[in-house]
């Protein structure tokens, strides 16, 4: 049975379809692709449809990474089906509780920097009022943060690590 992972931001359009890239990237680095399925969506539905925002696409391109992303909202069925649910920050996580009333959910929901090694628990700060170096902000955090997931998953899951050459 696959791991399954999603991302969530607000708009589904900058952090969370990144995240989903690096993570994706990185899964495929340690010769895991067929052990995931890898998802992001948004908590609002400002975006749905819609392609990730330039400023993300061109963040991406600069470390090799290419998206392909339609915007969708998380709904309750996305709680059934994924095991890890990460939020980029304290208000995506919010309204992903509000979709959890039973809280029957709780242990699958995470905050991304729940895993990252220099500043735990606070956000992935919003790039989207912002410029050019918040995106590479998102980047870095993300970067880092998922490095120690994935060891996570793969230590709790048993994964099984292939070398590659
Ligand atoms: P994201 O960024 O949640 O990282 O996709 C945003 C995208 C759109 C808006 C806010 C944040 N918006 O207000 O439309």
């Amino acid at each position: 049975m696959k791991v399954k992972v999603i991302f969530v931001c607000l708009g589904n359009i900058c952090r969370s379809p990144l995240a989903a890239a690096v993570f994706e990237e990185m899964v495929k680095k340690a010769g895991l692709e067929n052990e995931f399925e890898i998802d992001s969506a948004g908590t609002s539905d400002y975006h749905i449809g819609e392609s990730p925002d330039q400023r993300t696409l061109e963040n991406a391109a600069k470390h090799g990474l290419v998206i392909n992303n339609k915007g969708r909202q998380i709904s309750r069925k996305d709680l059934i089906n994924f095991d890890y649910i990460v939020a980029m920050d304290g208000a995506n996580l919010k309204n992903i509780q509000k979709l959890d009333q039973t809280h029957q959910f709780a242990t699958k929901m995470f905050l991304m920097r729940d895993f990252d090694s220099i500043e735990k628990k606070g956000d992935v700060p919003d790039p989207y009022f912002g410029g050019e170096e918040g995106f590479e902000n998102v980047y870095n955090i993300v970067k880092r943060s998922m490095e120690n997931f994935l060891k996570e998953l793969i230590k709790i899951h048993n994964l099984p690590l292939a070398v590659k050459q």
